[in-house]
């Protein structure tokens, strides 16, 4: 008799147990199965975020280039003195300046107590800049001849040494820079514009073009580093920043 109730309850209680069981190894599952679908779902969501933001990043630049080749020439060439986020006051020297044409703007942004210089190898060009510099009322902008292997820079005088369109000139460049260097005043950049690979614009034999990858390679042997890239006029021109080296 006794036997047979122990037998009754051992029933009752298994019955019971897997009874709770069951469905709570199924609640887990359930749960298990349902994070997953999120995780899924959320590894789902966070790929097409990414895409739809890299996607995004490629259409600015897009429209980056497609606005700036919309840019008229006078606006490119204020942008460019825009981007290089002049200081009044401070002194500018435009090696290979041509026809002054950022050098003036130099002179704007620099104020009256700064300088800009335009340094030329052609003496119709100082010519030129210096009349310039009387029409647009500018006494801060001066212009200089030089030879051609010594822009003739006084020694900690200068805050932004600049070429245009001037660095593939230059011969004999690792000396040439390795000398200017001295020129710079501490915290001092070089900032280069000059034509790239891709150039439409670049007329000349390619034996004179000096590419973005040769130019930092250069200015790295005379003691530079690269400090910025300015993507503003590509795929048109580089435009780079460099310090001295410690
Ligand atoms: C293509 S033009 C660029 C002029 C100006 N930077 C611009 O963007 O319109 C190059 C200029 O560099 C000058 N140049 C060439 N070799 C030079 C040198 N070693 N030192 C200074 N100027 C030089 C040339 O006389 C010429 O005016």
């Amino acid at each position: 008799m006794n036997l047979i109730v122990i037998k009754i309850l051992m029933l009752i209680v298994c019955a019971f147990v897997s009874g709770c069981a069951s469905p709570s190894n199924a609640v887990a599952q359930e749960t298990s199965n349902m994070e997953k679908k999120a995780c899924k779902k959320s590894k789902k969501k966070n790929y097409s975020k990414n895409k739809e933001s890299k996607d995004s990043d490629i259409r600015d630049s897009k429209q980056k280039f497609r606005s700036n080749r919309a840019m008229s020439r006078n606006e490119r060439l204020d942008l460019i003195a825009k981007k290089m986020n002049l200081k009044p006051n401070q002194v500018v020297a435009d090696i290979g300046a041509g026809r002054g044409i950022m050098t003036w703007r130099f002179a704007k942004a620099v104020g009256s107590g700064g300088k800009a210089i335009g340094i030329e190898v052609r003496e119709s060009l100082v010519e030129r800049m210096n009349e310039d510099a009387k029409d647009r009322n500018l006494p801060n902008y001066e212009a200089k001849l030089v030879p051609t292997d010594d822009p003739k820079l006084e020694a900690n005088s200068t805050d932004v040494i600049f070429l245009k369109h001037a660095y593939h000139h230059i011969s004999n460049r690792i000396p040439y820079f390795s000398n200017v260097k001295s020129a710079l005043k501490s915290g001092g950049r070089l900032i280069i514009v000059d034509f790239s690979e891709t150039s439409e614009s670049f007329h000349r034999s390619t034996e004179d073009l000096v590419t973005k990858k040769q130019l930092v390679d250069e200015l790295k042997q005379a003691g530079y580093k690269l400090i910025k890239e300015h993507d503003v006029l590509l795929p048109k021109d580089y435009f780079l920043e460099f310090e001295v080296a410690n």
